[in-house]
């Protein structure tokens, strides 16, 4: 009985402390929305959002670049080089690091169905996530989403080309490499 109302006491205090602790937490100094605040020199508690951040809340569609560049495309390889390449590998043919330690292989995007597929399949795939790929929208803004699509075509079109129908000059500078 003494027992069972130690323990009972024991469980209060348990309790009591948790909700101090809550109590803590929700009465700390911070700024209200709309708040001055000494620290900024603008006197303003609320601040903008840093530049590059990335609404939580998945922004509409955006419609694709109309001027496809070499810069477009660099932005595109250096953002799918670290988003993509890790399961998707540099070359887009499924074969990605983490993949070889085990994670579910995609199909390569230089093969059917992905080769003939619209780029806003692309684009939906980074937005919405598909199947075991998680969705991207949270850290990949939709240009440069739409950069990664456009590195993407750049590499189905390097994985599918006759060296015979590239002009002259590239030709030889390919066959420069041998
Ligand atoms: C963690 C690993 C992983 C990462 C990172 C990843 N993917 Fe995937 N992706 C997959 C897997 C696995 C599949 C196949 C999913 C399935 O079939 O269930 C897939 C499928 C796809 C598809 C096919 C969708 C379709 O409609 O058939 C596209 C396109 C794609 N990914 C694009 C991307 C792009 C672009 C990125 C980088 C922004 C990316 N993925 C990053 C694992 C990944």
């Amino acid at each position: 009985m003494r027992g069972g109302g130690l323990l009972l006491a024991a469980a209060l205090l348990a309790l009591a402390l948790a909700g101090c602790k809550r109590q803590d937490m929700y009465t700390q100094n911070r700024v209200q929305t709309w708040d001055r605040s000494r620290f900024f020199a603008d006197g303003l508690g609320m601040r903008a959002p840093v530049p590059g951040t990335v609404a939580r809340e998945s922004p509409p569609p955006t419609a694709p670049p109309t001027v496809i560049d070499a810069a477009l495309l660099a932005r595109g390889h250096q953002r799918f080089d670290i988003f993509c390449a890790p399961c998707h590998g540099r070359a887009g043919d499924g074969h990605g690091m983490i993949v070889e330690r085990g994670f579910p292989g995609p199909t390569s995007f230089a093969a059917s169905p992905l080769r003939e597929a619209p780029a806003a399949r692309f684009y939906a795939a980074m937005t919405k996530g598909y199947g075991e790929m998680a969705p991207f929208a949270d850290r990949i803004d939709p240009p440069d989403r739409w950069a990664i699509v456009a590195y993407i075509r750049a590499l189905q079109r390097s994985q599918n080309t006759v060296v015979a129908s590239l002009p002259p000059a590239d030709r030889a500078r390919l066959e420069a490499l041998k």
